[in-house]
C-alpha cells in the first residue's frame, strides 16, 4: 500500500529532509584526502543529533554505521571504518534521517581532491539523470515513467544501470512502498497522487551495471571495478508536479 501523507505528516518530512540536505551541506567541506571514513561518520551523526533527529541507518536491519559511504567502485552501503578518503577519489554520502518518527533520505556524489575526466563525467551524468526523473513526477505519472526517463538518459551516455537496488516511499518507515526502479516502461507500475512521498535514487556504473555484495554483508561493489555514482533525493509528490524535501 503506497500512502498518502496528512499536512501534518508532510510538514514533518519537510523537516526530516531539510535536516538531511543540511547535514549533506555541513559535510562538503570535510571531504578532502586524509580524512577517515569513521571521522565522516561521527560528524555525520552529531550533525543529526545536534538538529533534534537521529540517523535512521544506524541498526537498520544491522547496519552498523550511522551514513553510508562509499568510494569509488563501492556502490551502496559502504561502512566507515579507518579508510582515508585520497585524491581522486569520489565519494558518496548517503543520508538519511528521522525526524519525529519521519524519514528523509538523500544520497550525493562527491569529488575528492582532482578527478578524471571520466569520473567528472559520471558524476554530471548520474546528477542529471536524477533530475530527469524527477521531471516526469506528477499527479497521474506512473512509477515506471520514472524508470524510463532514468535509464534512456544513462543508456544514452554508456553508463550502466544498477538493477539490484531501487528506490522506494518514504514516511515513518525508512523504506515503504512503491519500489522505484531506475528502469522501466512509460504507463506501467504504480499511479503517483499528490501526497505520496518516494526517494527517487539512480546508481550509474561507468562500465558494466552488475554489482555484487562483499563479504561485510552490505557493501554492493561494481564487478569490473569501476566507479559508480548515486544522487538521491526524497520528493513530495504534488497536483502538477513534486517538490525536493532533501534540498540543501
Ligand atoms: N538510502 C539507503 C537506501 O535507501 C539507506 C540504507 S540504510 C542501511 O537503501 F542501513 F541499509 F544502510
Ligand atoms: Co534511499
Amino acid at each position: 500500500m503506497i500512502s498518502i501523507k496528512s499536512p501534518r505528516e508532510i510538514e514533518l518530512m519537510k523537516t526530516a529532509g531539510e535536516i538531511v540536505g543540511d547535514t549533506h551541506k555541513y559535510l562538503i567541506p570535510y571531504l578532502k584526502p586524509g580524512i577517515t571514513t569513521e571521522k565522516i561518520d561521527q560528524m555525520a551523526r552529531d550533525y543529526i543529533i545536534s538538529r533534534g533527529a537521529t540517523p535512521s541507518c544506524y541498526h537498520y536491519e544491522g547496519y552498523p554505521a550511522n551514513i553510508c559511504i562509499s568510494i569509488n567502485e563501492e556502490v551502496v552501503h559502504g561502512i566507515a571504518g579507518k579508510r582515508k578518503l585520497k585524491d581522486g577519489d569520489i565519494v558518496t554520502l548517503d543520508i538519511c534521517a528521522c525526524y519525529k518518527g519521519y524519514h528523509g533520505d538523500s544520497a550525493w556524489s562527491y569529488p575528492v581532491g582532482n578527478i578524471s575526466e571520466e569520473k567528472k563525467f559520471l558524476l554530471e551524468h548520474t546528477e542529471k539523470a536524477l533530475y530527469k526523473g524527477l521531471e516526469v513526477i506528477k499527479e497521474g505519472a506512473h512509477v515506471g515513467d520514472i524508470g524510463y526517463a532514468v535509464e534512456s538518459y544513462a543508456l544514452d551516455h554508456h553508463l550502466g544501470v544498477v538493477k539490484e537496488l531501487v528506490g522506494h516511499g518514504v514516511g515513518n518507515e525508512l523504506h515503504e512502498d512503491p519500489e522505484v526502479p531506475n528502469y522501466g516502461k512509460k504507463n506501467t507500475g504504480p499511479v503517483l497522487k499528490a501526497g505520496m512521498v518516494i526517494a527517487v535514487e539512480p546508481m550509474l556504473n561507468l562500465g558494466t551495471a552488475d554489482v555484487y555484495l562483499l563479504d561485510d554483508d552490505w557493501t554492493v561493489v561494481t564487478a569490473d571495478g569501476e566507479p559508480s555514482a548515486h544522487f538521491e533525493h526524497t520528493i513530495l509528490v504534488t497536483k502538477d508536479g513534486y517538490t525536493i524535501l532533501t534540498k540543501r
